[in-house]
C-alpha cells in the first residue's frame, strides 16, 4: 500500500472512533478529528499535545494560535512547513482544551505510532511535555526523562524499525501565547533543530 493510502486508513479509522471519550463531544459539537498534515516523506515530524478550537473547526493541526507561533518560529530557522509532517498525539480535542488523560493518549497513540512507521521521519520534534515523554517512553529513553525545561532543544538519539533518528523535545509553542518573552527561550528550541538538520 502506498503512504497516502496507509494515511488515508488511519483517518478513517479515527473518524470512526467511537470508542473514544472524546468522539462524542467530536460528534455534539460538530469539530472534526485532526489527523495530520504535511509532507509524507518529510524528514521532520512535528509531534503536538491535541487539538484546539481552530484545529477541531478545521480539521487541520496548529493552525490557530499555537500554530501561528510556530510557524513564526520556523520562519525563522528558514525551514517550510509543508516539508515537515505534523500531527499530535491525541487526534480529537479535549473540552476546554484540558490536558489529556492518560487514557486518552493509550486509545490515540496507536495512530501515532503507525504515522511514525509510514513516514520514517530522520528527526522527529515533541511540542511539549505530554508528547516529549510520550516519545521518549516509546523508544527507550524512559531514563532520559527530565521536566521539558531540561530538555528543550536537546538532541536524543533513538533506534527505530527503520534506522536511527535524531529525537528534538522542543516547548510546547502555546507557552509563547501569554507570555510573549518566553518566544525567544521557544526559539532556542527551533535553533537546536535547524542546526539537525
Ligand atoms: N496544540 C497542539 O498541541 N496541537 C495542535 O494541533 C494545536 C494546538
Amino acid at each position: 500500500m502506498k503512504k497516502s493510502e496507509l494515511l488515508e486508513k488511519i483517518k478513517n479509522e479515527v473518524v470512526a472512533l467511537e470508542d473514544s471519550g472524546l468522539y462524542r463531544n467530536r460528534v455534539v459539537s460538530g469539530s472534526f478529528p485532526v489527523i495530520g498534515e504535511g509532507n509524507h516523506d518529510a524528514e521532520v515530524m512535528f509531534v503536538g499535545e491535541a487539538p484546539g478550537a481552530q484545529e477541531a473547526a478545521t480539521g487541520r493541526p496548529f493552525c490557530g494560535r499555537s500554530g501561528k507561533i510556530l510557524d513564526e518560529c520556523l520562519g525563522k530557522i528558514g525551514f517550510e512547513r509543508k516539508d515537515a509532517y505534523i500531527t499530535n498525539i491525541v487526534k480529537d480535542r479535549p473540552p476546554k482544551n484540558r490536558d489529556p488523560l492518560p487514557e486518552e493518549i493509550d486509545i490515540y497513540r496507536p495512530f501515532l505510532d503507525r504515522q511514525i512507521e509510514i513516514i520514517e521521519p530522520k528527526i522527529i520534534v515533541p511540542l511539549g511535555r505530554f508528547s516529549t515523554e510520550y516519545i521518549l517512553i516509546k523508544f527507550d529513553l524512559g531514563s532520559e526523562l527530565k521536566p521539558i525545561t531540561a530538555l528543550h532543544g536537546k538532541v536524543l538519539k533513538a533506534k527505530t524499525s527503520y534506522g536511527d533518528i535524531k529525537i528534538i523535545p522542543i516547548f510546547h509553542p502555546a507557552v509563547a501565547i501569554h507570555n510573549p518573552r518566553k518566544r525567544e527561550a521557544l526559539q532556542e528550541g527551533f535553533k537546536a533543530l535547524k542546526n539537525n538538520l
